[in-house]
């Protein structure tokens, strides 16, 4: 019983064991482990959040192909689950996930990829038990069906361009200024530049569009279900990237203030019951210490008013969330969020390091949480304005209450990792934790045991790291694969509004 004990509340987590394995853990399956392997329990507002560990993994290979013919890769930038396919069966759980990779293969400089979406099939059989699988058979916990993909295009059906942003498009019909690749580009046969798209969050609505967050801008794109642009949302002056006073989209060098280069809004998510939308910079704009790791901490959450499709979203809410600061203090830069209930959040904060990462061993991969609850609007404020920094050189200003911010699932628990054959630090292989998870989603586990249990699904951007890859019909090398691997995870989140998940993703 290790696997729920030392830690959290051993009597509640006991009779959950006892119910999914239908017989108590016998204690010679018990691995050595350490108490932080453990179930964790953790109190935010008041409340105690509990995660009860993995319970799922899968993979597509790294030289999978989609139906273009392009590798599949990149896919963990953004996942949602297709509205009105999550289905519980007897003990195990299928449906549909929607991925959107970020700007394709840009290990050599950015490509003239086409932003896109596709769609898997999973079926999740959960495993709860204490033993170790194997790598091979931990697979059977999640498997994954490619089915299909969905190419994006913008007005007059032109397609979008993963290429950096060179050059920006005047406001025009009712679309705000945008970044466009550079027009002496001899790209495609049409007289505008491409439009350019790094997508790192998505939405899947119910009327069947998707709302899908990006880095360059950094902006927020609206598309129906068959991949047509139809909104476009820019953030307030403090969030775009000005150079020399001028708005320059590049994502090679960071701008006087604004996002900071490839840190825009990779965290999306969706408060269904008020039509509230929630972006956040994956770390702090330059003019509140975004341009250095040691000064980014206090990254910006900002929320969007989009129950009216047919008015412009409307800014209601910007808070500061203080990110976790890695061991030499440097900021553990956020990759994605969800929305939990009224004031709380899931963030996935990270470093760079794992499979495909700088280093093997990664020291910091959690989905955290945190609360708003006593948190300063600031939005409307001078905030707003570039001028008006709220930290500089990282030192928040006195006048702002930042987000509550706390630890919560740690995906590199090494005794977590070993029940499914995975591992962190060397040797690099193709058991080792992808460095770049980026994803997050939630689905009622449908247990009237525990009714406020969840799975929290999340997925790695390998970066289309293959040996046998093709980017735009070309082969390459990147001398490595690197698998897109999915993890997911079993939680108690008792602040959510029963059925709300569940209605989110059309689950009623
Ligand atoms: C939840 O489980 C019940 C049976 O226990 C089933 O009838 C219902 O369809 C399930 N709900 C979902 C959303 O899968
Ligand atoms: C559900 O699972 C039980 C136990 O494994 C099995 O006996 C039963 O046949 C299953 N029912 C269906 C509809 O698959
Ligand atoms: C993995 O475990 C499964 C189930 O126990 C077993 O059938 C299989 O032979 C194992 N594979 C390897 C490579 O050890
Ligand atoms: C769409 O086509 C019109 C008419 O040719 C042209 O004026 C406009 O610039 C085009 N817009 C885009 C985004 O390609
Ligand atoms: C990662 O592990 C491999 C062995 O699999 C080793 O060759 C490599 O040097 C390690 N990388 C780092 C940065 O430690």
């Amino acid at each position: 019983m290790v696997f729920f004990s030392g830690v959290g509340v051993p009597v509640l987590l006991l009779s959950w064991a006892v119910r999914l394995n239908g017989s108590p853990v016998s204690t010679e399956q018990t691995p050595s482990t350490s108490a932080s392997a453990a179930s964790v329990s953790v109190v935010l507002d008041g409340v105690t959040y509990v995660n009860k560990g993995l319970v799922g993994f899968g993979l597509i290979p790294s030289n999978f192909k989609e139906s273009t013919g392009d590798t599949l890769g990149g896919i963990g930038s953004a996942i949602a689950f297709k509205f009105g396919t999550w289905k519980a069966t007897n003990g195990s759980f299928s449906g549909t996930l929607v991925v959107h990779p970020d700007r394709g293969f840009n290990v050599d400089g950015t490509v003239d990829y086409q932003a896109r979406q596709h769609e898997i099939d999973f079926v999740l059989s959960p495993y709860t038990a204490a033993a170790n699988l194997n790598f091979t058979a931990a697979q059977k916990t999640l498997q994954l069906t490619y089915r299909n993909t969905v190419l994006q295009v913008e007005r007059n059906n032109t397609k979008t361009s993963g290429l950096d942003p060179a050059a920006v498009r005047p406001a025009q019909s009712g679309f705000p200024v945008v970044p466009t690749a550079d027009p002496q580009m001899p790209i495609a046969s049409t007289s505008e530049p491409h439009l350019t798209i790094d997508a790192e969050g998505i939405i899947a609505n119910a009327d069947g569009s998707f709302w899908i967050s990006d880095e360059y801008g950094p902006y927020i794109y609206r598309f129906t279900s068959d991949g047509h642009l139809i909104q476009t949302i820019q953030p307030p002056k403090a969030i775009l990237p000005f150079i020399d006073g001028q708005l320059d989209f590049t994502s090679d060098t960071d701008p006087d203030t604004g996002r900071a280069g490839n840190q825009g809004f990779e965290g999306l998510t969706f408060d269904a019951s008020t039509g509230t939308l929630y972006a956040m910079l994956q770390s702090a704009t330059i003019q509140d210490g975004g341009d250095d790791k040691s000064t980014s901490r206090f990254t910006r959450l900002l929320a969007y008013n989009v129950a009216n499709p047919a008015v412009q979203a409307v800014l209601t809410g910007e808070w500061i969330v203080p990110l976790p600061l890695s061991s030499k203090s440097n900021t553990e830069a956020c990759s994605e969020i969800h929305f939990v209930s009224p004031g709380i959040f899931l963030a996935l904060s990270r470093d760079g390091d794992g499979h495909g990462g700088d280093d093997n061993n990664s020291k910091y991969k959690q989905a955290d949480l945190f609360s708003i609850s006593k948190a300063t609007d600031i939005h409307g404020s001078k905030f707003d304005d570039p001028a008006n920094p709220l930290a500089v050189k990282g030192k928040l200003d006195k006048s702002i209450v930042p987000a509550t911010y706390i630890s919560f699932v740690n995906f590199v628990d090494a005794t977590q990792l070993a029940r499914f054959g995975l591992h962190n630090g060397s040797p690099s292989d193709q058991t080792l934790i992808d460095a770049k998870w980026e994803s997050l989603a939630l689905a009622p586990v449908n247990d009237s045991a525990f009714p406020d249990d969840y799975f929290l699904f999340t997925a790695a951007d390998n970066d289309f790291i293959s040996t046998q890859g093709v980017s735009l019909g070309v082969p390459f090398n990147a001398g490595l694969d690197v698998d897109n691997q999915f993890l997911v995870f079993r939680v108690t989140l008792p602040s959510v509004p029963r059925g709300s998940i569940a209605s989110s993703i059309g689950a009623l």
